[in-house]
């Protein structure tokens, strides 16, 4: 039986990363083609081939394809009502691999000229066949019987990546609605609530990446920026839309936002540091924030971006109560809060960033 040539503790990373995210559906592309690949190389095999079911249009599309000729032409899709002669075709009507030893004899026909065995398995999950993979060797009988049953095994974890990523857009469609839903009224009520979320968004993310963050903890950046206030959603729109001073009752009902991000944020399955972000993104370095007070390192990494990113959006733009400043002017007064209100790493990332290009 060959051995599989990819690094397991990347796959083991990937399908792990995923399964930790349903925020954000899970794109198995990279990993499938990996897998493809492999299948093909440690086979010896000439092509590999990924086809995916699409019974509304009765095809089998091309998904990936992996060859040893790497000029070889690329086919979109097969018609499964004109193709009676192809192995994927036998194998997803049957639901049951194809092995054919020596195409020639078989009336079955290759996809690539040259190839003798053909090997075709379908990809499926819990009776719902996802697809057919397609292999092709130019030796007849190429496969031995270990090596079908390891690539049949193989077959049922595409089928699971296949359904996982299929559930998780699902999942994150589900999520968008409940989301945009839950801040309709914010966005009604403050044209801004938007936009700003997505320029703290996508600052807290070019600090994040200054920092060399991994990439769990950028992409947990990304989605608590845009997130962060969603908890004003359970503030009362009275108090939010209040001209002039809040009364100390009225500031404290505010400062219950962050808490009721997580309460909103958690029961759709969104990641730790993306919740602990929407917690703390107005902790302070010097432990004067709110809600929980914390110091310093206390303060998850994802809260200490925010609070920056977030100080010099509402810095630079334009607010019903001053002036906005220029970058220069809200750069030097988020320096001078480095080490009382801010992080002084994330300021120095702040500092280092292009802002005229951003
Ligand atoms: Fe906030």
């Amino acid at each position: 039986m060959p051995e599989l040539s990819m690094e397991v503790k990347e796959v083991k990373d990937i399908v792990c990363y995923a399964l930790g995210s349903f925020a954000r559906p899970f794109d198995s592309t990279e990993l499938i083609r990996k897998i493809i690949d492999s299948l093909r190389t440690t086979t010896g095999s000439m092509r590999g081939d990924l086809l995916i079911y699409q019974s509304d249009m009765d095809i089998l599309f091309f998904s990936e394809t992996s060859s040893s000729d790497s000029g070889s032409k690329k086919q979109a899709k097969i018609n499964i009502a004109d193709s009676q002669r192809s192995a994927a075709v036998k194998a997803l009507k049957s639901g049951y691999t194809v092995l054919v030893d020596d195409v020639t004899e078989s009336g079955l026909q290759s996809l690539s000229p040259g190839s003798k065995t053909l090997l075709a398995v379908p990809v499926i999950y819990s009776d719902c066949i996802h697809g057919v993979l397609n292999l092709e060797h130019n030796d007849v009988s190429a496969y031995d019987t270990g090596t079908v049953t390891w690539i049949e095994v193989t077959c049922s974890i595409l089928a699971s990546l296949l359904e996982h990523s299929y559930q998780s857009e699902r999942i994150f469609r589900l999520n968008q609605r409940l989301i945009d839903s839950m801040t309709g009224n914010l966005a009604d009520n403050d044209p801004q609530y938007r936009a700003h979320a997505e320029r703290v968004s996508s600052m807290a993310v070019a600090i994040a990446q200054k920092l060399g963050l991994s990439r769990k903890l950028v992409e947990a950046v990304q989605e608590s920026g845009y997130l962060h206030d969603i908890g004003k959603a359970g503030v009362s729109q009275n108090i939010l839309v209040k001209p002039g001073n809040l009364t100390a009752d009225e500031f404290q009902e505010i400062k219950k936002h962050p808490i009721l991000g997580r309460f909103m944020l958690k029961p759709l399955g969104f990641q730790t540091e993306v919740i602990e972000g929407v917690v703390s993104h107005h902790e302070r370095w010097d432990g004067k924030g709110y809600p929980r007070g914390l110091r310093g390192d206390q303060i998850p990494i994802t809260g200490r971006i925010l609070a920056v990113a977030e100080a010099f959006d509402v810095m630079t733009s334009e607010q019903p109560y001053r002036e906005k400043m220029t970058r220069e002017e809200a750069l030097k007064d988020i320096q001078n809060q480095a080490g009382m209100q801010f992080d002084p790493s994330v300021v120095e990332a702040l500092v280092k960033l292009d802002l005229k290009n951003m």
